[in-house]
This record gives structure tokens, C-alpha cells and sequence, in this order.
């Protein structure tokens, strides 16, 4: 063993890294099957397990909580340890929070295309499942804020805070929104009545984004990109700003997942304008990651790494440009109920979400096991490419799409009849599912190269060390 797996516990990261490889690849192969049944409707007809609707949820759970989850636990625990350069917490219970969050992930794909569900968005998985990520996500609480106890620097560097709250925002989330009443193993039922329910999911399914699908995320942004870039982050108090900002925003923005329903109206409002603020703490955060590389930007024509950090980036700030203008109420009229929802959500998710965890990975692979780079990095840079088409093919694809349907159904004749039936608005949507089909395809194309470059990496005969040690410091 070399004196970085002694110091620093090394194999659970190892572990999570590459279960984020393998669970991107289920997640996005049942994506690109949900797309093919939006475009082949007819695909598995008769079969109830592979139906549309049970594997939409499993599309959702796999690629927020697995690969997501994945990719967040392991560079949570890589940057901790390196940030405050002492060993996790406890190595008994990192085991625990793994295979604990293995077996969530096992239980899920077995539960949800068997038709069992709490109906929840997101937080689809029956009340048993919910007490096992109760106990992993305590674990997982002991183990991140153990470490910054025993940390052997006196600060604590700005990703742990992204982190940090990340986990403690999760936690809260899924307590209050999974209350539910238990009737049998497989069956329970919500612990809130009516509009209530529906702003408690809101808020459960808005700050899902905010702190799983973003706060997390950017803790990983502010430790790679910097690390990659070979430059500090460009300003340490934009983000002290960016952090609270953000924060305190996000907490109130899920009702604009309400407009127009039983939601008192000035909730909703309260929704749409914390989404507006929200643009300037977003923004904030994707400039101080970009502005990181001032100074070295001709390192982005070379290295797909980079451009694998900052495209994420760009995705980033576009995403959280569309959100806020979908969250006024008159926008919000055309997009709801549209693939324009679906667009944005995939400009976030493949755009952000995917592409700054996979640049994320290219950094820790070879690191964590003792090589002086991947494999090929001809490969990582085809990735990219590949990646880049596909997510612009799916994105563009629904935003058509969604601007189209929402149009089309709200067309009115002179005498206030609809100009069309809803089955011509379907019957127009197809062209664009196929190419959102397309673009689903490719970025899991980009996905299995991936995974046999990563195979190749861990598989190959260099000595440990021969290899580069992982930079000092944070
Ligand atoms: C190959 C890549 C992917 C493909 C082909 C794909 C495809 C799809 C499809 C077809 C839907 C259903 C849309 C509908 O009901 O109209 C969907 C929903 C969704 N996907 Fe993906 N997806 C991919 C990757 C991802 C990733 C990486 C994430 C998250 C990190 C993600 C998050 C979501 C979410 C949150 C929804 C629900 C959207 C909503 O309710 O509005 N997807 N995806
Ligand atoms: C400033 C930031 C953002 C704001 C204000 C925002 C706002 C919105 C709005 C208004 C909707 C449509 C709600 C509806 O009509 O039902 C929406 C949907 C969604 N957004 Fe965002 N968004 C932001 C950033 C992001 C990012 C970065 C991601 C992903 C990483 C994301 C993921 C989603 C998802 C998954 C949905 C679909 C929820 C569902 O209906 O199932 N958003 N967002």
C-alpha cells in the first residue's frame, strides 16, 4: 500500500467512484428505453414491469440517487479528507454508508418496476426503504462532519460547506416529506392531506434539486475545477457570498412547481420571486468557476477534462437562467405540462448534473488508484464530444417541442374553439422524440466508452509507485 491509501481511506472512494460509472450506465439505458417508448409506444406493450409508467420512476431514482448519489458520496469523502488532510471519521460506518446506499439502490430496482410506490415524484420509494436511507444518511452525517471535527487545518475549505450542506438539507427534506403512515411492508400513506401534501412534495422536491442536484454538486465544482485548472478559485469571498446566498434562496422557490392550482395564490408568488432572486446567486457560482480559469484558458483547447468542468458550467448558468424565467407565472402558463419542463430539466441533469461529475471522475480515477493518467485521453476527449452533441440534441429537441405543444394547445379559433385536438399536438411531437431518442443514445455511448477507459485505467500494469502523488494541500 502506498502512504496516501494509509492516510486517507481511499477504498470507499474507490468503491463509490466506480459504482457511479455503473449506475450512470443503468440509469441512462432505462432513460433511453423511456425515450423509446415516447417514440415506439408500442415497445414492451403487455409487459407490466417494463411499462412506462413503473419505469419512468426507475429512470429518476437510478440516475438522481444512484449516480448522482454515487458521485456525491465519493468526492464528498475524497475532498473532505484531502481538505482537511486527515483519514475519514470512521471507516466502519463509510462501509456502512456504501453498501447501505447499495442496498437503497437494489431495493429501489426491484420495488418500483413491481409497481410499488408512494406516488411521491422523487421520493417514490415505500416507507421500509425510506428507514434504510434514514440510517445510511445519519451514518453519512457522522462520517462528513466527524472528519471536519478532526480536521488538521484550521479552516474549512468552501466545498465542504456545499457539502456539508447538502447533507444536513437532505436529511431534513426527506424526514418532513416522507412522514407517511405505514398500512402493510409495501403500502403507506402520506402523513399530509391535499394542498398541503402538495407544497410539502414541492418544497421536498424543489430543494431535491437545489441541495441533491446542486448544492452537492458545487462543492464538487469548487474542488475540481480549481484543481484541474492549476489556478485557485478566483474569488474566496464571492463564495462565501454565492454559498449563503444560494442557501437561503433555494429553501423558498418550490412553489413555483404549483402555479396555477389549490396553492393559496400569494404562495405561489412567494415561489416565483425567490426563483427570480435566485438567478444571482446561481450566476455568482457558475462565474466564480469559470473566472477560476482567468489566466489559463488556453488549457481548455487541450484538456477534456477542463472542458468537460466548464461546459458543465455553462450548462449550469443556462439552466438556472431558464428555471427563474419558467417560474413566472405567464411563462410558466405556456411551459407546464410541456417537454419545455423536461428540456430544462435535462440541461441541468445531463448538462450539469452528468458532465461535472464524469470531468470529476477523469480527475479522481487514475488518482485513486495509483496511475499516472487514464488510459487514453483521446477517448476522454471523444467522451466529451460525444457527451456535448447528445445533451444539444436533447435539449433543443424538447425546448422545440414544449414552445410547439404549448402553442398548439392554446390556439383558439374566432368563434373560441380550439384550433387543435390534443392528439395533433402529440402526432407533432414525434420528429422531436426521435431526436431526443438520438441524443439519449449518444450520451450513453459517451457513458460506456467511459467505462471501458476507467476498466482499462484500474486494469493496467503500472506500479503504484510509479504514479503521481495527489497534489498537497486542498
Ligand atoms: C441518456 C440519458 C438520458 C435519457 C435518454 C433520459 C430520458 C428521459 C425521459 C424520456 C424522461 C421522461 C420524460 C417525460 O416523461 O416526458 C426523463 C425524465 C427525467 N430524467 Fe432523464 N434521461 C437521461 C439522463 C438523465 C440524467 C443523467 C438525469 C439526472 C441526473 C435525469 C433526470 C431526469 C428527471 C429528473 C426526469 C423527470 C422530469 C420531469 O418530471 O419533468 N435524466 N428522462
Ligand atoms: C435558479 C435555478 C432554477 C429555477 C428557479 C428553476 C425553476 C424551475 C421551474 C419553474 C420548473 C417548472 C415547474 C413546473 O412547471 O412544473 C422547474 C422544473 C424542474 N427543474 Fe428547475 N429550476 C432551476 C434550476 C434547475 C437545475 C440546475 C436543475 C437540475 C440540475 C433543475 C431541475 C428541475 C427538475 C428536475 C424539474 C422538474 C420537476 C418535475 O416537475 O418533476 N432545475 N424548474
Amino acid at each position: 500500500m502506498d502512504s496516501q491509501s494509509t492516510t486517507y481511506n481511499y477504498k470507499v472512494v474507490r468503491q463509490f467512484s466506480i459504482m457511479t460509472v455503473v449506475w450512470g450506465i443503468v440509469g441512462m439505458l432505462v432513460g433511453v428505453i423511456v425515450a423509446g417508448q415516447l417514440a415506439y409506444p408500442h415497445l414492451f406493450e403487455g409487459i407490466p414491469w417494463l411499462s412506462y409508467g413503473r419505469l419512468r420512476p426507475l429512470h429518476t431514482n437510478a440516475v438522481i440517487f444512484a449516480f448522482g448519489g454515487s458521485a456525491l458520496f465519493a468526492t464528498s469523502y475524497y475532498v473532505v479528507q484531502r481538505t482537511c488532510q486527515t483519514r475519514l471519521f470512521s471507516d466502519g460506518l463509510a462501509a456502512f454508508t456504501f453498501w447501505g446506499w447499495q442496498l437503497v439502490i437494489v431495493l429501489a430496482a426491484i420495488t418500483l418496476p413491481l409497481g410499488i410506490t408512494s406516488s411521491k415524484e422523487y421520493a417514490e420509494l415505500e416507507w421500509p426503504i425510506d428507514v434504510l436511507i434514514t440510517l445510511v444518511w445519519v451514518s453519512y452525517a457522522l462520517v462528513f462532519f466527524g472528519t471536519i471535527m478532526k480536521r488538521k487545518v484550521k479552516h474549512i475549505y468552501v466545498a465542504n460547506w456545499f457539502y456539508g450542506a447538502f447533507i444536513l438539507t437532505i436529511a431534513l427534506l426527506h424526514l418532513v416529506n416522507s412522514a407517511a403512515i405505514p398500512v402493510t411492508l409495501t403500502k403507506s400513506y402520506s402523513a399530509y392531506p391535499g394542498a398541503i401534501d402538495a407544497m410539502v412534495q414541492w418544497w421536498y422536491g424543489h430543494n431535491a434539486v437545489g441541495f441533491f442536484l446542486t448544492a452537492g454538486f458545487l462543492g464538487m465544482m469548487y474542488y475540481f475545477v480549481p484543481k484541474q485548472a492549476g489556478r485557485p478559485v478566483y474569488s474566496y469571498r464571492l463564495s462565501v457570498v454565492h454559498f449563503w446566498a444560494l442557501i437561503s434562496t433555494y429553501m423558498w422557490a418550490g412553489p413555483h412547481h404549483l402555479h396555477y392550482t389549490a396553492l393559496p395564490d400569494w404562495a405561489q408568488s412567494v415561489g416565483m420571486v425567490f426563483s427570480l432572486i435566485l438567478l444571482a446567486p446561481s450566476w455568482g457560482g457558475m462565474i466564480n468557476g469559470i473566472m477560476t480559469l482567468s489566466g489559463a484558458w488556453h488549457k481548455l483547447r487541450t484538456d477534456p477534462i477542463l472542458k468537460f468542468l466548464i461546459v458543465s458550467l455553462s450548462f449550469y448558468g443556462m439552466s438556472t437562467f431558464e428555471g427563474p424565467m419558467m417560474s413566472i407565472k405567464t411563462v410558466n402558463a405556456l411551459s407546464h405540462y410541456t417537454d419545455w419542463t423536461v428540456g430544462h430539466v435535462h440541461s441541468g441533469a445531463l448538462g450539469w448534473v452528468a458532465m461535472v461529475s464524469v470531468g470529476s471522475l477523469y480527475y479522481l480515477i487514475p488518482r485513486l488508484f495509483g496511475r499516472q493518467s487514464m488510459f487514453s485521453m483521446a477517448l476522454v476527449e471523444a467522451h466529451f464530444w460525444i457527451a456535448t452533441i447528445g445533451v444539444v440534441l436533447y435539449i433543443a429537441a424538447m425546448w422545440i417541442a414544449g414552445v410547439m405543444q404549448g402553442l398548439m394547445w392554446r390556439a383558439v379559433n374566432a368563434d373560441g374553439t380550439l384550433t387543435y385536438s390534443f392528439i395533433e399536438s402529440v402526432e407533432r411531437t414525434y420528429p422531436f422524440y426521435y431526436v431526443r431518442l438520438l441524443g439519449g443514445i449518444l450520451f450513453l455511448s459517451g457513458m460506456l466508452l467511459m467505462a471501458y477507459n476507467v476498466w482499462k485505467t484500474v486494469a493496467s500494469e503500472q506500479a503504484v509507485d510509479e504514479a503521481i502523488p495527489a497534489p498537497a494541500g486542498h
